[in-house]
């Protein structure tokens, strides 16, 4: 069904939405963190030993607890995910005028990554049933803007024959937890020289093809910022099976300081990157929760999808049956054709009945510091932002929720 909403239907949508939802309560926070495990216990014990800062068992469990769970063989605990991104892009090679693709719908910090490395972010479009980038459109438009330029120590190089730059990494992103169509693009990036860089900042615990998100790439980031799935209050993690590539990134973010006992020796320019031991302890009572909280965020999602059941064309995105998310953030998508004006009639009414519901981000290209990027054609990335609402996604709804 492509008909816009009528203001009947929005009135509908919106009461049903409500009604779904726990009776008791007035206000449902998009994303609230939680933490119902050991967290005091942990964070006590840093106090009780004085270990806070960048070093600690609880960094080096964090980090193993981490590696384990995304089925990689190195993770470095970082202060947040943006520094994660480009520690990431550093390590594997990232310079100045290098050109990266990046998907045009994703959070800022992706494309903020790449102009941190100095090097100049490719907006691509996405695909209508996982938000991913588009990897067929990609393999296209590769065809036509990109030229060989001889062999590289990792495989072929190729530049963009309109601005002359090296194409050297894409960032694929797995939006609001739903893991995008991974594979084929590992095998165009191999085709083209180019190395993946996935951000999996919002898809902890999420898996494509039964392998965890994240594990892709030849690096990964995740975040544990305050919204996501499991949180450290502030940090993130680069998660990689290379061991070179994981000194590198731990030098990187340790301010690039050779191992001493005492001299301060500095071998290039480095970062304070490193996640204190005190989030990391946070990081690992948050751990040993996340699979109670997928479960019930599974749970959410069906609710919202029972709700919408006599919404026809108005759904819960969903992940394909080849792949499982960790459903971090439940969206509905509106029905095609939607306008801004009426996403925001629905978006007002939403948060007028107490959901703080949001729009998706603000397409990269849209923004003015990356106005001038290029870019190929965005048409689905820019018909699907007027369709997206995220809701209220907390883990403690599904307990309290009632089916539609
Ligand atoms: C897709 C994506 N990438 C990167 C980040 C950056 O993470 P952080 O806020 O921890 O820097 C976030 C979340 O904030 C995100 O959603």
């Amino acid at each position: 069904m492509s008909s816009p909403l009528s203001d009947m239907e929005i009135k509908t949508l919106v009461g049903t939405l409500r009604a779904a939802l726990p009776k008791g309560q007035e206000a449902f926070p998009l994303h609230e963190p939680e933490f119902r495990g050991r967290e005091w216990e942990y964070v006590k014990s840093c106090l009780d030993d004085g270990w806070v800062s960048s070093v600690g068992a609880f960094v080096d469990r964090f980090e193993q607890d981490l590696a384990d769970k995304c089925g990689v063989k190195h993770a470095i605990a970082t202060v947040n995910g943006t520094a994660a991104l480009h520690a990431a892009l550093m390590a594997i090679g990232v310079v100045a005028n290098d050109e990266v693709f990046v998907p045009a719908l994703t959070f800022v910090a992706t494309a903020n990554a790449v102009a941190h490395a100095g090097a100049v972010a490719h907006f691509v479009d996405c695909d209508t049933q996982r938000l991913g980038v588009d990897v067929p459109k990609l393999a296209e438009y590769l065809e036509e803007i990109a030229i060989r330029d001889g062999e590289g120590p990792h495989g072929p190089i190729y530049r963009n024959r309109n601005t002359g730059r090296v194409l050297r990494a894409v960032m694929p992103m797995h939006v609001f937890g739903v893991p995008m169509d991974i594979q084929p693009l590992v095998d165009l990036a191999t085709q083209y020289g180019m190395v993946i860089v996935e951000d999996a900042a919002e898809a902890l615990g999420s898996t494509y093809r039964r392998q965890p998100v994240g594990s892709f790439g030849a690096a990964s980031a995740l975040s544990f910022n305050g919204n996501k799935i499991i949180t450290t209050g502030g940090g993130g993690a680069v998660l990689t099976n290379s061991e070179e590539l994981a000194k590198r990134v731990r030098h990187l973010c340790t301010t690039a300081k050779r191992a001493h006992p005492w001299l301060y020796e500095h071998d290039c320019i480095g970062y304070n990157y490193r996640m204190p031991n005190i989030n990391a302890a946070l990081g690992c009572a948050q751990l040993e929760q996340l699979d109670t909280r997928i479960k019930l965020k599974k749970k959410l999602a069906g609710v919202y999808e029972k709700a919408l059941e006599g919404f026809p064309g108005v759904q819960v995105l969903r992940a394909p049956d080849d792949s499982s998310s960790n459903h971090w953030l439940n969206a509905i998508v509106l029905r095609p054709g939607t306008s801004s004006e009426q996403r925001d009639q629905v978006l007002l009414a939403l948060n007028e009945a107490g959901l703080s519901c949001r729009p998706v981000w603000n397409l990269m290209h849209t923004l003015p510091m990356f106005a001038d990027n290029p870019r190929m054609d965005l048409s689905c990335a820019e018909g699907m932002a007027m369709r997206i609402i995220n809701m209220p996604s907390s883990s403690y709804l599904a307990e309290v929720a009632h089916d539609a």
